[in-house]
């Protein structure tokens, strides 16, 4: 089904909706409905300022709210507002992270430009969302020295968008629902992807897994996973409207499929949507080394759709400060992993990431971790310094890490993990790769940019029509870690 038939049915729901009867209590008939009355308020204020009315999604964080944002776009079209990319917009919601401090901060310091933006538009709407909103002492403080926002909700709640919104432009107050948690899934609300040819699929939310230093569990509350025909049905829909490429989301895939009525596996999940004719390209994120089954390496091994890719958090390579994270397993184990991984799919590509100082990481727990790095040989690795999370276990505990200290060990880290990143990237040089072409070029528009089944991008000459096709490129040269290349044909 292309993009403007699926609009179509939901234009054809929304026709029959009459919003001289009540709201209906179901979903999503419920939010059709609030769309539909939201598109009456837009239609008048756009006749009142005689101009159409714009809206920014501003995404913070992971892959599963960079998803989010693309559901958030979806509402906010459907009901007349048009897309643009400057805060300056009617319409500006931001999409919070919180699993770092630092993307918190970032948050108030653009909150602080939003409000001189709001005094030159008044009739503008500050909309905050996210894993920061699910924190109370966040939502505290937004009520005491932000009251210039308009509306305010996390991440249990997103599907209610359209309703919030109607509540929000006609209460003309500042508007909070924040959930603490939800078994609740709610299918088939419409989303505007970023890319044509590829896109994020949620297959499960929440986290059950508590690791000491991660507020993620408490944001994002308990595992759910979604229905394998949901997910399927989904995916057939996408390819239908020219997706080839899924990413399948969620905190740990591996663990997917545990709670349902009918428990599946993870790995049986995959068996069926590589059956989907027409999809080419299959990605998951986030694997947990603790729950990756010999079934899942498998299914990767015999597989022709699943990219060649692996993104395995390691935390730390120190057994002990393993222990304490809460992540069950230990060095040993993860090395084993990936001897197996490696044994079944030779020239997998492994990613990682990577935590420095955690409360009480000696010198020797570092090199434990720098010992792993060496033995493994990342393609690449995301080094993060410790950030402490109000209400996780490792926030209280003793021995937090001083800052210099942590430098000094984060440099070091990062150094190797770069070293050793170059040197494993580019080990196809010469070789011919099939890439799907998903831009052109931002510095030079002769240039076409690809991502390889191992998710490394090359840029190669070739005609911005190619975008979204599945081409064959010779790899030139690697240049630290991306590649230059040459198509092989047009
Ligand atoms: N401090 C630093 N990094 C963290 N991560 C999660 N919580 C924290 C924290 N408190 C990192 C982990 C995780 C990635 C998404 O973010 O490495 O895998
Ligand atoms: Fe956080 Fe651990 Fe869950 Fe990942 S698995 S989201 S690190 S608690």
């Amino acid at each position: 089904m292309n993009e403007s038939k699926k609009k179509n049915e939901l234009e054809a729901v929304l026709d029959r909706i009459d919003l001289s009867q009540p709201e209906p209590a179901e979903e999503p008939m419920r939010q059709y409905y609030f769309m539909k009355k939201a598109r009456e308020l837009v239609e008048k204020q756009q006749k009142e300022l005689g101009r159409p009315l714009t809206f920014c999604v501003v995404t913070f964080g992971c892959q599963m709210n960079a998803r989010d944002s693309e559901k958030l776009t979806g509402v906010l079209e459907e009901i007349g507002y048009q897309e643009i990319q400057e805060e300056t917009a009617d319409f500006v919601i931001y999409n919070t992270c919180t699993v770092r401090e630092n993307a918190n901060q970032r948050v108030y310091g653009r909150l602080g430009y939003l409000h001189s933006l709001k005094k030159k538009n008044p009739h503008m709407m500050i909309a905050l969302c996210g894993c920061m909103m699910q924190e109370p002492h966040v939502v505290e403080k937004l009520k005491k020295s932000y009251s210039f926002v308009n509306l305010i909700f996390g991440t249990h709640n997103i599907y209610k968008f359209s309703e919030l919104i109607v509540t929000a432009l006609l209460s003309g107050r500042m508007v909070i629902d924040i959930w603490k948690d939800t078994d609740k899934i709610v299918e088939d609300l419409p989303s505007e992807r970023k890319y044509s040819f590829k896109s994020g699929v949620n297959i499960m939310f929440g986290c059950n897994n508590f690791c000491s230093y991660c507020i993620v569990p408490y944001v994002r509350g308990r595992e759910r996973s979604r229905n394998p025909k949901d997910i399927v049905r989904e995916i057939e829909k996408l390819v239908a409207d020219g997706v080839k490429e899924v990413m399948l989301l969620g905190q740990n895939v591996n663990s997917y499929g545990k709670n349902l009525e009918e428990p599946i596996t993870f790995a049986q999940l995959l068996l069926e949507i590589e059956k989907i004719e027409g999809l080419e390209r299959i990605r998951f994120m986030t694997s947990h080394p603790k729950d990756l089954s010999d079934e899942l390496i498998a299914v990767m091994k015999n597989s022709k759709k699943i990219c060649r890719h692996l993104h395995l958090p390691l935390q730390s390579g120190s057994s002990r400060i393993l222990k304490i994270m809460n992540r069950h397993y230990d060095k040993e184990k993860y090395l084993t992993l990936v001897e197996k991984i490696r044994a079944a799919v030779p020239d997998i590509s492994l990613t990682t990431d990577i935590i420095v100082g955690f409360p009480g990481e000696t010198e020797e727990d570092f090199l434990e971790t720098m010992d792993v790095v060496e033995k493994v040989r990342f393609d690449s690795a995301f080094t993060f310094i410790y950030s402490k999370r109000t209400g996780t276990p490792a926030a209280v505990m003793q021995d937090q890490i001083p800052e210099a200290v942590i430098k000094d060990r984060f440099d070091r880290l990062l150094a190797k993990v770069q070293e050793i990143g170059r040197e494993m990237s580019s080990r196809d040089t010469g070789t011919i790769q099939e890439v799907l072409v998903e831009e052109q070029n931002e510095h030079d528009p002769h240039l076409l940019t690809g991502r390889m089944s191992n998710n490394l991008l090359v840029h190669f000459p070739g005609d911005p029509s190619l975008i979204g096709q599945m081409i064959s490129v010779h790899l030139d040269e690697c240049r630290g870690f991306y590649y230059m290349g040459t198509p092989t044909k047009a």
